[in-house]
């Protein structure tokens, strides 16, 4: 197998130092690996994953390795990856990576297609890459392949549009769907880490601007929230009236996006849909807006038209690119690609800690119990779930409440009354 492609190897002692800070705030996956590392329970099979090569990803690949698995890393984004992380996964931890910074389309699929010599029994993706070009291209793999995992909300629906049409042909844990993960990460990393790429590109006041979100689901909540905080006169543009009026009622003003583009100084999409921000939104925008995404793909900001159709184009600012259109200028953040991983370094240790404890516990769990599922895609079992989240309020000092004998009883029993 090729040992490895990254950008260079000298980088290492810098991102081993990263990786140990990163590590400092990831204390879930620490116990793991004190629970894990004698008994190894993922010996003798081999993960190739396909995530954001950061800083938190490189503390999961360690908890896999001392947990017994072999494992090969490729991006899941071509811009995320962080190339000291990389060199020092392979320099002082002897793990296979294949991603540098800046891939091209042709570079990121030569990455993920070196990750699959590792010829895995397990799949772990943040964007369902891996199963896609193994179901298209590595047809030979799937013979070995127990199950997958995935990490995202856009990668999910992927699969199970795959699971629907009958074409997925091994089992997937969402790890997207526990608990755990989404109502933290999706809502409090992707929150944060939007805003921190926002203004890491630009240095913008968020307090009194016009920052409109493009999707209510837990992360355009999260980033709504944020930027509220920070004293900006937030807009919510929804197609589900649930979420809108939902909304509304946490105290945003809703509207057709293309309204919103009128008076907005910035607009974030997070809808995990294409062309959001579409031909009609760029027309009706204000001049100088400025167009971020933090969906997973680049597909939500309509940036052919703004290619094709603009006047001049210049980088002004690193991750700032600027179009004359239409007689005004417009600003778009990290060639649309996700702003959180493209311009900041994605989310906080802090809660990929616990989206990264439900990766290693699908691993496991596929171990387990892989054989006996279907070609389809599951949620991990609540009690893994509620283990991440006790072991989380463990790590935090965090004491809860317990239900007393007669408070259990009165919760499974109808025929005590009221
Ligand atoms: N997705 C969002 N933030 C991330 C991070 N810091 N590392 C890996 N994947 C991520």
């Amino acid at each position: 197998m090729t040992k490895y492609k990254i950008r260079d190897i000298s980088l290492s002692q810098k991102g081993m130092e990263r990786i140990e800070w990163a590590g400092r705030n990831m204390p879930v996956l620490k116990m793991l690996r004190n629970r894990y590392e004698k008994s190894k329970p993922l010996s003798g099979k081999r993960i190739a994953a396909c995530l954001h090569v950061t800083t938190e990803t490189a503390n999961l690949m360690l908890l896999l390795k001392s947990a017994g698995a072999e494992v090969a890393l490729c991006a899941s984004n071509p811009l995320s990856t962080q190339d000291d992380t990389a060199a020092a996964l392979v320099h002082e931890y002897d793990i296979p990576v294949f991603a540098w910074h800046g891939a091209t389309r042709d570079e990121y699929y030569d990455h993920i297609l070196s990750a699959l010599e590792i010829e895995p029994h397990i799949t772990m993706d943040d964007g369902a890459d891996l199963v896609s070009t193994i179901h298209k291209e590595r047809r030979g793999l799937l013979e070995n392949i127990i199950g997958g995992s995935e990490e995202t909300t856009t990668g999910v629906i992927r699969l199970k549009s795959m699971a629907k049409d009958k074409a997925l042909r091994y089992p997937v844990i969402a790890v997207n769907d526990s608990m755990t993960k989404h109502f933290f990460d999706n809502r409090y990393g992707t929150g944060q880490s939007t805003i921190d790429g926002i203004l890491r590109a630009t240095n913008f006041l968020i307090a009194g601007s016009v920052f409109t979100v493009a999707g209510y689901g837990w992360c355009g909540k999260g980033i709504a929230k944020r930027a509220d905080g920070m004293g900006a006169n937030v807009i919510v543009c929804e197609v589900d009236p649930v979420k809108a009026l939902e909304a509304r009622m946490d105290g945003f003003r809703v509207m057709p996006i293309t309204d919103a583009a009128k008076e907005s100084d910035i607009i974030v999409t997070a809808t995990g849909d294409i062309n959001v921000v579409s031909e009609d939104v760029v027309k009706s925008a204000k001049d100088g807006i400025i167009i971020a995404n933090s969906g997973h793909f680049n597909v939500e900001i309509n940036v052919e038209y703004l290619e094709n159709h603009c006047n001049n184009k210049r980088l002004i600012r690193n991750q700032i690119t600027e179009y004359t259109i239409l007689g005004k200028k417009v600003f778009l953040l990290a060639e649309g690609r996700l702003v959180n991983l493209s311009a900041a370094e994605g989310h906080p240790a802090m809660v990929m800690d616990m989206s990264f404890a439900n990766q290693f516990y699908a691993a496991k769990y596929l171990m387990e119990k892989g054989n006996t599922l279907n070609n389809d895609v599951y949620v991990l079992p609540e009690d893994i779930d509620m283990a991440v989240a006790s072991d989380k309020l463990e790590t935090l000092g965090i004491k809860i409440d317990r239900l007393t004998d007669e408070q259990k009883k009165y919760l499974d029993s109808w025929e005590i009354g009221t």
